[in-house]
């Protein structure tokens, strides 16, 4: 994957526990970079690695460090040189899930090498909304829940996700059911 993921890797750990956490999480996970480059590419096992030490190190789940990596690069993008095809991919929790595919086809004009992932979208009657991911990657379901949750939050929403179909053998993709709650009242 391109560097910008690890670089927010690093940025979350560092943001939220400092240098000698992430010194710990990169010894563990046995990466030598100091840095990594946003737009050149590392194998996609220094990811998972760097997802498992930190999973060791801080003592949770690798789903949970999945999702808060998730929410956080939601915030992390925006600010990263993103914002204006975030702006450009929706003005609504709906219309932004449905345009993720034209989002990503952006960013590959920059990123010739990128390998993004599939989604598609359909909104119920009672607004509850049906997203489906395809990946060509394993075991990142939990991601998707964070990204959803980070992007219900810059709209100003408050979701609740579930996963309600585990991609398998006969099934290639994963599932989400997403229930959107009216934005808090503001005081
Ligand atoms: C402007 C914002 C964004 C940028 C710059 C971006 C860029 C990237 C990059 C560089 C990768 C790694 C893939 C590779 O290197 O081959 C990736 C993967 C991914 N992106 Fe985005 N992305 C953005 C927004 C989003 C949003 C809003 C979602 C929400 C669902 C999303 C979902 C994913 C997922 C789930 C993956 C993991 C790869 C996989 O499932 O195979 N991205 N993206």
């Amino acid at each position: 994957m391109y560097g910008m993921i690890n670089r927010a890797v690093q940025g979350l750990v560092l943001d939220r526990h400092g240098e000698e956490t992430w010194a710990r999480i990169r010894t563990m996970a046995k990466v030598e970079e100091t840095e990594f480059l946003s737009m050149e590419q590392y194998p996609d096992e220094t990811t998972y690695r760097l997802v498992a030490a930190s999973s060791e190190v801080l003592g949770v789940p690798a789903e949970e460090i999945l999702e808060a990596f998730g929410e956080y690069w939601i915030e992390y993008t925006a600010e990263a040189g993103y914002g204006e095809i975030m702006l450009a991919a929706g003005r609504t929790l709906p219309e932004f899930l449905a345009n993720l595919d034209q989002l990503h086809t952006r960013i590959r004009f920059g990123m010739p090498h990128l390998r993004p992932p599939s989604f598609s979208v359909s909104e119920a009657e009672d607004g509850t909304l049906t997203l489906r991911y395809v990946s060509e990657r394993r075991g990142l379901a939990p991601l998707v829940v964070g990204l959803v949750k980070g992007l219900a939050r810059r709209f100003g929403e408050r979701v609740d996700i579930d996963r309600i179909a585990e991609r398998s053998d006969e099934r290639p993709y994963d599932e989400f059911r997403i229930v959107r709650h009216a934005p808090a009242e503001s005081t």
